[in-house]
């Protein structure tokens, strides 16, 4: 089984900080996902929610603030002492953890709630920029997103994130167009699900955080789950 950090090693580091990634960073395991969003001044954040509450010490709309108020505010007091002082990395500032790994990086596009302004070029541009172009992957819950990815790059590979079961999912893939599918857990079940894994179609599951979920999982052919635990997974990781 394929694994993906989910959020950086989210279950025992603040989700979406550059410790949580550097702890990612430093296990065998596949690759890493992180959220992006856009702040007032056009900077690519990496930050789950569209607002900071939940994650800082301050609060209001990632999309409101610039970078540099952004980076005012504390990431990692909510989530432990210890991590006092994490702040908001930029996308920039992960990929730097990454540049002398092997980890895949699966960048989710946030923006089905907000139309950031060309998010989409921003981070295909810093992508060319690394020469990152073989270790990401791009997903979103915002279809178009993807769909637009692939025509500013099509060779980047690319997943769309569902919540719901499907109906005729390799038609979907052709529609979007789009590489494979990142898939909320209980949908797993589906049988939408085996039509996929028989037509070689890379599925990765969200979240999966116990080993028994896993081995199910594994039992049906699936390729690749995301976990906030991936050190308590490594006994799976391929
Ligand atoms: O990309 C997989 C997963 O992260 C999607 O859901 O809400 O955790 O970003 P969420
Ligand atoms: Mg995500």
């Amino acid at each position: 089984m394929e694994i993906f950090a989910h959020r950086g090693s989210s279950g025992t580091h603040p989700e979406n900080t550059l410790a949580a990634f550097k702890e990612a960073a430093r296990l065998p395991i596949q690759g890493v996902e992180l959220d992006v969003h856009l702040s007032k001044d056009g900077e690519i954040v990496v930050i789950h929610d569209e607002t900071i509450d939940r994650t800082s010490n301050g609060s209001g709309p990632v999309k409101e603030m610039t970078l540099e108020e952004l980076k005012r505010y504390d990431y990692g007091s909510w989530f432990a002492q210890d991590f006092a002082g994490e702040t908001i990395p930029t996308l920039e500032e992960v990929f730097q953890v990454y540049v002398n790994t092997n980890h895949l990086i699966n960048i989710e596009l946030k923006s089905d709630v907000y139309a950031y302004e060309a998010l989409e070029e921003k981070v295909v541009a810093l992508i060319g920029q690394y020469g990152f172009e073989e270790r990401v992957i791009i997903s979103s819950f915002n279809h178009g997103a993807i769909r637009k990815i692939k025509q500013l790059q099509p060779e980047l590979v690319t997943a769309a994130l569902f919540m719901e079961t499907l109906v005729e999912p390799l038609n979907y893939l052709r529609v979007v167009p789009t590489d494979g599918l990142h898939l909320y857990k209980p949908s797993a079940k589906g049988d939408f699900v085996k039509e996929l894994i028989e037509e070689n179609v890379p599925v990765r599951i969200f979240t999966v955080n116990k080993e028994n979920e896993l081995e199910a999982l594994k039992a049906i052919g699936i390729q690749a789950i995301f976990t906030d635990y991936p050190e308590k997974m490594l006994p799976y990781s391929k």
